[in-house]
């Protein structure tokens, strides 16, 4: 018997119009919050606007840019001190919620995002997140992704203390997501489920959430890029986003994050988007290490097949594409703007740094890692 822990003490509220009465979902956690926010759309969705009305006290940081800063975190932390705050609002997507984990970590302690990769504080503000995307569901995990300015690399804070006390999930806020957010940030949902299932740290729990994640997007996502104002396709999808985030939050990601950050950081290609072009090439090798596993995701991705190394590969490599097929993505990382000279490097670095192995089933050496970038280049 496999034993695991499984633990997410966020309170989720999902429900239509959620933020319009936020203090019927919870009580304050403090007396002056800070809600951390990008530039645009927590204004663009009227969310900023709904949430100052309820809390007139409420001071903003909203400098939050796409793959929030280690030197922003810093910045909106002192910031965070000056005004007074003592509890904190992350309100977006990934972005500002991850850099408003990270203020609540840094407002009280001090110090630098780096003094704390290795270990963290036990201790953070109280936090409340509200995602205006549906994917990272990192409004119930307990890591902020930061890029580390120094290094030019992405690195995890993680602990307890950063779980959000409150989710609100509020299927409106996220209507007008711009279709390639909305496609990309599904994505993500998707990736972590699957990654979730395969991860050394994969428990039984979350092995039942990662399923229905697949089954959901594969489902809502094409529903939500065709119908923008289907409120049903979007709940479902912040529903999708939040079970990934419940999936990562014991598992963590795999190597199709690790390898996707590279094409983020070096390229730009959305988040979302870059895991999903990994996916196949790195699932077609999680086949051979756990058949059973990834003939059930490509199963409630809608294609059936035996339990085999082969068959596994083969069927979860038509799901994803004829998924991006709808969705009108092209599985070929190439198109997305990734130059295929640049991937042995990245391939070398990868596997130099052994950390991003710990989730990853199997033993892929440095010659599998560069046939990943290659085959997802090319759309293989
Ligand atoms: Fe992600």
């Amino acid at each position: 018997m496999k034993t695991y822990r499984y633990r997410v003490p966020t309170t989720v509220h999902l429900k239509e119009g959620a933020i319009q009465n936020l203090f019927a979902c919870f009580p304050p956690l403090g007396r002056r919050p800070l809600i951390v926010c990008g530039h645009h759309s927590a204004r663009t969705t009227g969310a900023l606007e709904v949430l100052l009305r309820q809390m007139p006290e409420a001071i903003v940081f909203e400098d939050v840019e796409a793959n929030p800063s280690d030197t922003t975190c810093e910045r909106g932390a002192a910031f965070c001190r000056q005004r007074g705050c003592d509890w904190i609002m992350g309100l977006g997507g990934g972005s500002p919620i991850d850099a408003a984990k990270a203020i609540a970590l840094l407002a009280p302690h001090g110090g630098l995002c780096r003094d704390y990769y290795a270990q963290a504080p036990d201790t953070a503000l109280p936090l409340v997140a509200i995602p205006t995307t549906a994917g990272t569901g990192s409004e119930v995990t307990p890591y902020s992704v930061l890029v580390d300015t120094t290094e030019k690399a992405k690195r995890t804070l993680r602990g307890e203390m950063l779980f959000p006390r409150h989710a609100i999930l509020d299927p409106l806020l996220t209507v007008s997501m711009p279709r390639a957010v909305t496609i990309a940030t599904g994505l993500d949902a998707l990736s972590q489920g699957m990654e979730g299932l395969v991860s050394r740290f994969s428990t039984e729990v979350g092995d039942v959430l990662a399923l229905e994640v697949c089954r959901l997007v594969k489902q809502w996502l094409p529903v939500a890029v065709q119908a923008p104002e289907n409120v049903e396709a979007r709940g479902q999808m912040l529903h999708a986003a939040m079970l990934s985030g419940c999936v990562i939050a014991q598992s963590r990601t795999t190597l199709v994050h690790s390898l996707g950050y590279y094409y983020t950081l070096e390229f730009g290609i959305a988040h979302g988007l870059a895991n999903a072009l990994l996916l196949a090439p790195v699932f077609r090798y999680n086949a051979r290490h756990a058949p059973d596993k990834v003939a059930a995701l490509a199963a409630a991705l809608g294609v059936r097949c035996p339990a085999t190394p082969d068959a596994a590969a083969g069927a979860i490599t038509r799901a994803i594409h004829a998924l991006l097929g709808e969705l009108g993505v092209s599985p070929a990382a190439e198109d997305a703007g990734v130059r295929t000279d640049r991937l042995p490097e990245f391939a070398a670095q990868i596997y130099q740094d052994r950390s991003r192995f710990t989730t990853q089933p199997g033993d892929p050496n440095e010659e599998d890692v560069r046939q990943f970038f290659l085959d997802s280049a090319e759309g293989a």
